[in-house]
Formats: structure tokens, sequence, C-alpha cells
């Protein structure tokens, strides 16, 4: 049975549903196109042709040169890839500089490093999320091997100004990454007109199954595999190719290209219709962080006086599908470190609901869920009173 039956799922951000031409468009190389890319027969060249169709669909995507993509298992892997990859060009360049809002995929990695010796640089946010455009640029010194710094948060959907910090960290002479796991498909992006070295993006967030993502590497950028072996992917991450999710992948970009229109109309107003119609019905209601350079997806909503666990807990039983913080802390209980990081208190992050939005909502579900939500919140409240 499909999971999405009655469910209302507005957890875009953790994962997304796989769309229905992503699976026909793999299926084929699931089940007839078997041979491996490398191989030099027909049947090699069948596949190898699939992965090169995709890359190209992923650059028309970012606006880059198909050579530039570089296929990879997820997000985490391309994040890891671009930060192990700069350490390693330059001996005298071992500083990072990044902040304190990033996904754990770089900021566990950064605090690994950090215990190994490395110099890492952590740039705080304001309320808003926004980082500091000042402390970027004196904190990028002539020992800095990379900045890494998301493009949009997963927690609050908040936008840094990417082009802007990317000319900065250009103009310092250091390399820079973005974490554009949360932006691609969701914003316009053109990377041809960016100086951005390094940028991480992950099928499972726009409509590709998990387990594939891409690293986007600038041509002039030098680049040592963080993955090693045969010479798979122009010898830059070894191990034989992931051909029909590659496949599924590039669907995807193709068909985030095409709807990148809905999603700054149609899910930017069920989003904003959403989140009106929570301030309005529910007392003491408030969003986290910019409400402008923002996703047109999510919404981060603090309701005063409940858990947020509790919130789910509920929800859950009537069929909404939301998260508290990121999927990947959700589990610890630990207030968010997005929005502790904000200089919310304690209590504030722990009555956090994320709500993310995406092609497959309707107004429909939008309006039952501004029913349910008002009365969970009520509910809890009155438990608590
Ligand atoms: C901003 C951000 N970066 C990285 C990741 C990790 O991506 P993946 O699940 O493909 O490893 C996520 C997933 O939640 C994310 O939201």
């Amino acid at each position: 049975m499909s999971d999405s039956s009655d469910i209302l799922y507005f957890d875009n951000n953790a994962t997304t549903q796989v769309d229905p031409l992503v699976v026909e468009e793999m299926l084929p190389f699931l089940r007839d196109h078997y041979g491996n890319p490398s191989s030099a027969y027909r049947i090699g060249r069948t596949t190898r042709d699939a992965i090169e169709k995709a890359r190209a669909r992923v650059a028309g995507l970012l606006g880059c040169e198909a050579s530039e993509i570089q296929f990879t298992s997820c997000g985490t892997e391309s994040t890891n890839a671009a930060i192990h990859s700069a350490l390693r060009m330059d001996r005298d360049r071992q500083h990072i500089v990044t902040t304190r809002v990033e996904h754990s995929a770089t900021l566990k990695t950064c605090e690994g490093l950090a215990k190994r010796g490395h110099a890492v640089t952590w740039l705080g946010v304001n309320a808003d999320g926004q980082i500091n455009l000042a402390e970027l640029e004196s904190a990028i010194t002539d020992e800095t091997a990379l900045v890494s710094i998301m493009w949009a948060n997963n927690e609050t959907g908040v936008l840094f100004p990417v082009e802007e910090i990317a000319r900065i960290v250009r103009e310092k002479g250091a390399v820079f990454h973005t974490d554009a796991v949360q932006t691609i498909g969701k914003v316009p992006v053109n990377l041809s007109a960016m100086p951005v070295n390094f940028l991480s993006l992950s099928g499972h967030k726009l409509h590709a199954p998990k387990g594939v993502g891409v690293l986007y590497l600038n041509r002039k950028t030098k680049f040592t595999p963080f993955v090693t072996g045969g010479g798979q992917e122009t010898s830059r991450r070894a191990g034989t190719e992931n051909v029909a999710h590659i496949v599924a992948l590039g669907k995807a970009c193709e068909l985030a290209a095409q709807g990148i229109a809905h999603e700054a109309t149609e899910v930017r107003a069920m989003r904003d219709t959403f989140e009106a119609g929570i301030l309005a019905s529910i007392p003491g209601a408030q969003v986290n962080g910019d409400r402008v350079n923002r996703l047109p997806n999510t919404t981060s909503l603090a309701f005063s006086g409940v858990e947020s666990e509790a919130l789910l807990m509920l929800l859950d039983q009537r069929g909404i599908c939301c998260s508290a913080g990121s999927a990947c802390t959700t589990g610890q209980h630990e207030p968010s470190h997005v929005l502790r990081a904000m200089g919310y208190d304690d209590t504030r992050a722990r009555g956090t609901l994320r709500f993310s939005f995406g092609r497959f909502n309707t107004p429909a579900q939008i309006a039952r869920a501004l029913e349910i939500v008002p009365q969970v919140v009520e509910k809890v409240r009155r438990v608590n009173a």
C-alpha cells in the first residue's frame, strides 16, 4: 500500500516522494539495462550514455557544464569530498570557515577536523538566521583552505546571500563550498555566473530516490578524490556507478527545471496560506527566522507552552507528517542547534515545528491541516496547563 493515501506530507525538507515520472525513467535500468558502464560492448554503452544524459540534465538545472557534475551517493558524501579535497590542496592552508547553523554533514565533519587540530572558525547568526558578511570577510586568512556555507537552512529555510558570499571568498583567495541540498529545485540557480568551487546536492530532496547525490566541481578547481579505487567519474569518484539512481536524478532535475515556477508561485502560496492561517488561529505562534530571504516551501513555527515531540505524536495520529528541528536530529530531544544559534531559548526551540511543502501538496490539504494543527496545539496546551 502507498504511504501517501491519506497522509498530509509536509516534511519535504526531510525527504520527498519520488516522482512517478522519475520511477518510470529509472525502471528500465533496474529491469533491462544491467550493463556495467565501464564495459566496452553495446549494453555497457547503453548505461554509459544514460549516465551522460543524466549529467547533462543536472548541468542544465545548475547552469554549469556537464563535465563539472560528479555523481556521488548522497549530499553528505559530496560535502565530505569537498571539505577533504580542499584540505589536501595546500599544506599551508588548513583553516576552515563555516557557520554554526550547518547541517550535520558539515557540522560534524568540521567538529571532527577541529578535534584533529584544524583551526575552524564558526560564524554565528543573528535572530533572523543571517550571518554578518563583514565577519565572514575578516575570518578568511592566508591560511584558509575552505569556506563552507550552506545556501538554504534545512530547519528554517533561511537563504544565505550565497552570490555575495562566493564573491567575498573569491576576492580573499580561498575556496568556496556551498551545501545546496535544500536549494536545488526550490529556487533558480545559475552557477555559470557565480564563483562557487564546490556545491553539494542530494537526489532525495528533489523527488529522486535516496542514495544518489552530486558534487558540482568547478572546472578550474583542483580536486583530490575522497573515494578512491577505479577510474569511474573521470577518476574523481571511484565505484561502479549507481546507474538507475543517476538516471532518476537526471529526470528529477529535468522536472525540477520545468517546475521551478511552480515552487515560486503555487508552493509558496500554500506555505504562505498555511503560515498566515496558523498565526491567525494559534495565539502566541511565531515564525522563526528571516521571512523574506527564505525558501518558498518552508516555515519554522514556534508554539509557546508545548513540547514539539508531543505535537508530532498527535499530528502523526491525525495523518500529518512534519518535523521538530531537522530529521537527522529528531529522536535526540536536544533543542535544535540552529534555533539556539539564532539566540532563541530552549523553550522556544523545544516548541518548534517545521512544515515543508512540495509539488504533491494541494490547497485542500492545507485547508485540512489548518483545521487539525490548531486543535492539536490547543489539546497539548490544555494538558500542560
Ligand atoms: C542542508 C542539508 N545538507 C545535507 C543533507 C544530507 O543529505 P543526504 O541525506 O543526501 O546525505 C541534508 C539532509 O537533510 C540537508 O538538509
